[in-house]
C-alpha cells in the first residue's frame, strides 16, 4: 500500500548535501561492510555533496523520494540508462519506496530516451530486489570500474513501458 504522505520530484542542485548526508548513511550501514577500505572510502568521497551537484549540473538525473521535508530515498540514473545510486533511508526500507523510486527513474528514461535496455552494478545485499525487478546478472560479482565489489546486471525494457506518460 503507498504512504499517502510520500511525495517524490526530481532533485535539484540545492539538494545535493541532503542526498550527500542521506547516500553516506546507508553506505555506511548496508553497503561498506561488503567492501575493501579502499573501494569504500573512494565511494564515499564519490557521494560529496560538491560532486553530487557537478553530476546534477551535468544531468545526470536524481529522482528523490520525500516523506514531508525529509528526504528518503535517490535514484540516480545516468545517460538514461545506468542506475548508478539507489538509496532508501534505513528505517524505511521494506515499505515500496524503492519500487515507486525505480518506476519512476525507469518510465523517465524511456520517455526521454526510448530506452531499451538498463544496467546497474549491484551491491550484494540490493541483489533481491533487482532480481525482483527484473534484472539479471551478466557476469559473477567482481570489482565494478569503481572498485565497488558488485554485480553487473541488465534488464531489457518491458514491452508495455514504451510510449507509457
Ligand atoms: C535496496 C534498497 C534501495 C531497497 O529499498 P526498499 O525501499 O527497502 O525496497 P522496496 O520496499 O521498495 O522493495 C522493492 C521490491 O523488492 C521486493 N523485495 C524486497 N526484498 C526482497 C527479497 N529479499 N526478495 C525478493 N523481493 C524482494 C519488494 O517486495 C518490492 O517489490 P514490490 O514493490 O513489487 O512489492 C534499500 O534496501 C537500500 O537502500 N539498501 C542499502 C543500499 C544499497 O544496497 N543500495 C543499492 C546499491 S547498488
Amino acid at each position: 500500500m503507498p504512504d499517502p504522505s510520500l511525495h517524490l520530484r526530481l532533485g535539484r542542485p540545492e539538494d545535493a548535501r541532503a542526498i550527500s548526508a542521506l547516500a553516506r548513511r546507508v553506505v555506511r550501514r548496508w553497503v561498506l561492510p561488503d567492501q575493501s577500505r579502499e573501494a569504500g572510502q573512494a565511494l564515499l568521497e564519490r557521494l560529496g555533496a560538491r560532486l553530487l551537484r557537478e553530476r546534477m549540473l551535468a544531468g545526470q538525473r536524481f529522482h528523490l523520494a520525500w516523506m514531508g521535508e525529509l528526504l528518503v530515498g535517490i535514484a540516480a540514473m545516468r545517460d538514461d540508462c545506468h542506475l548508478v545510486h539507489f538509496f532508501v533511508a534505513t528505517r524505511y526500507q521494506g515499505r515500496g519506496i524503492a519500487s515507486r523510486l525505480w518506476q519512476r527513474a525507469m518510465r523517465d528514461a524511456v520517455r526521454r530516451a526510448g530506452t531499451r535496455r538498463f544496467t546497474l552494478n549491484a551491491t550484494r545485499c540490493a541483489l533481491p530486489v533487482y532480481r525482483h525487478f527484473g534484472f539479471v546478472a551478466t557476469a559473477a560479482e567482481r570489482p565494478s570500474p569503481n572498485g565497488v565489489l558488485s554485480t553487473p546486471m541488465v534488464l531489457d525494457t518491458p514491452a508495455g513501458i514504451i510510449g507509457r506518460p
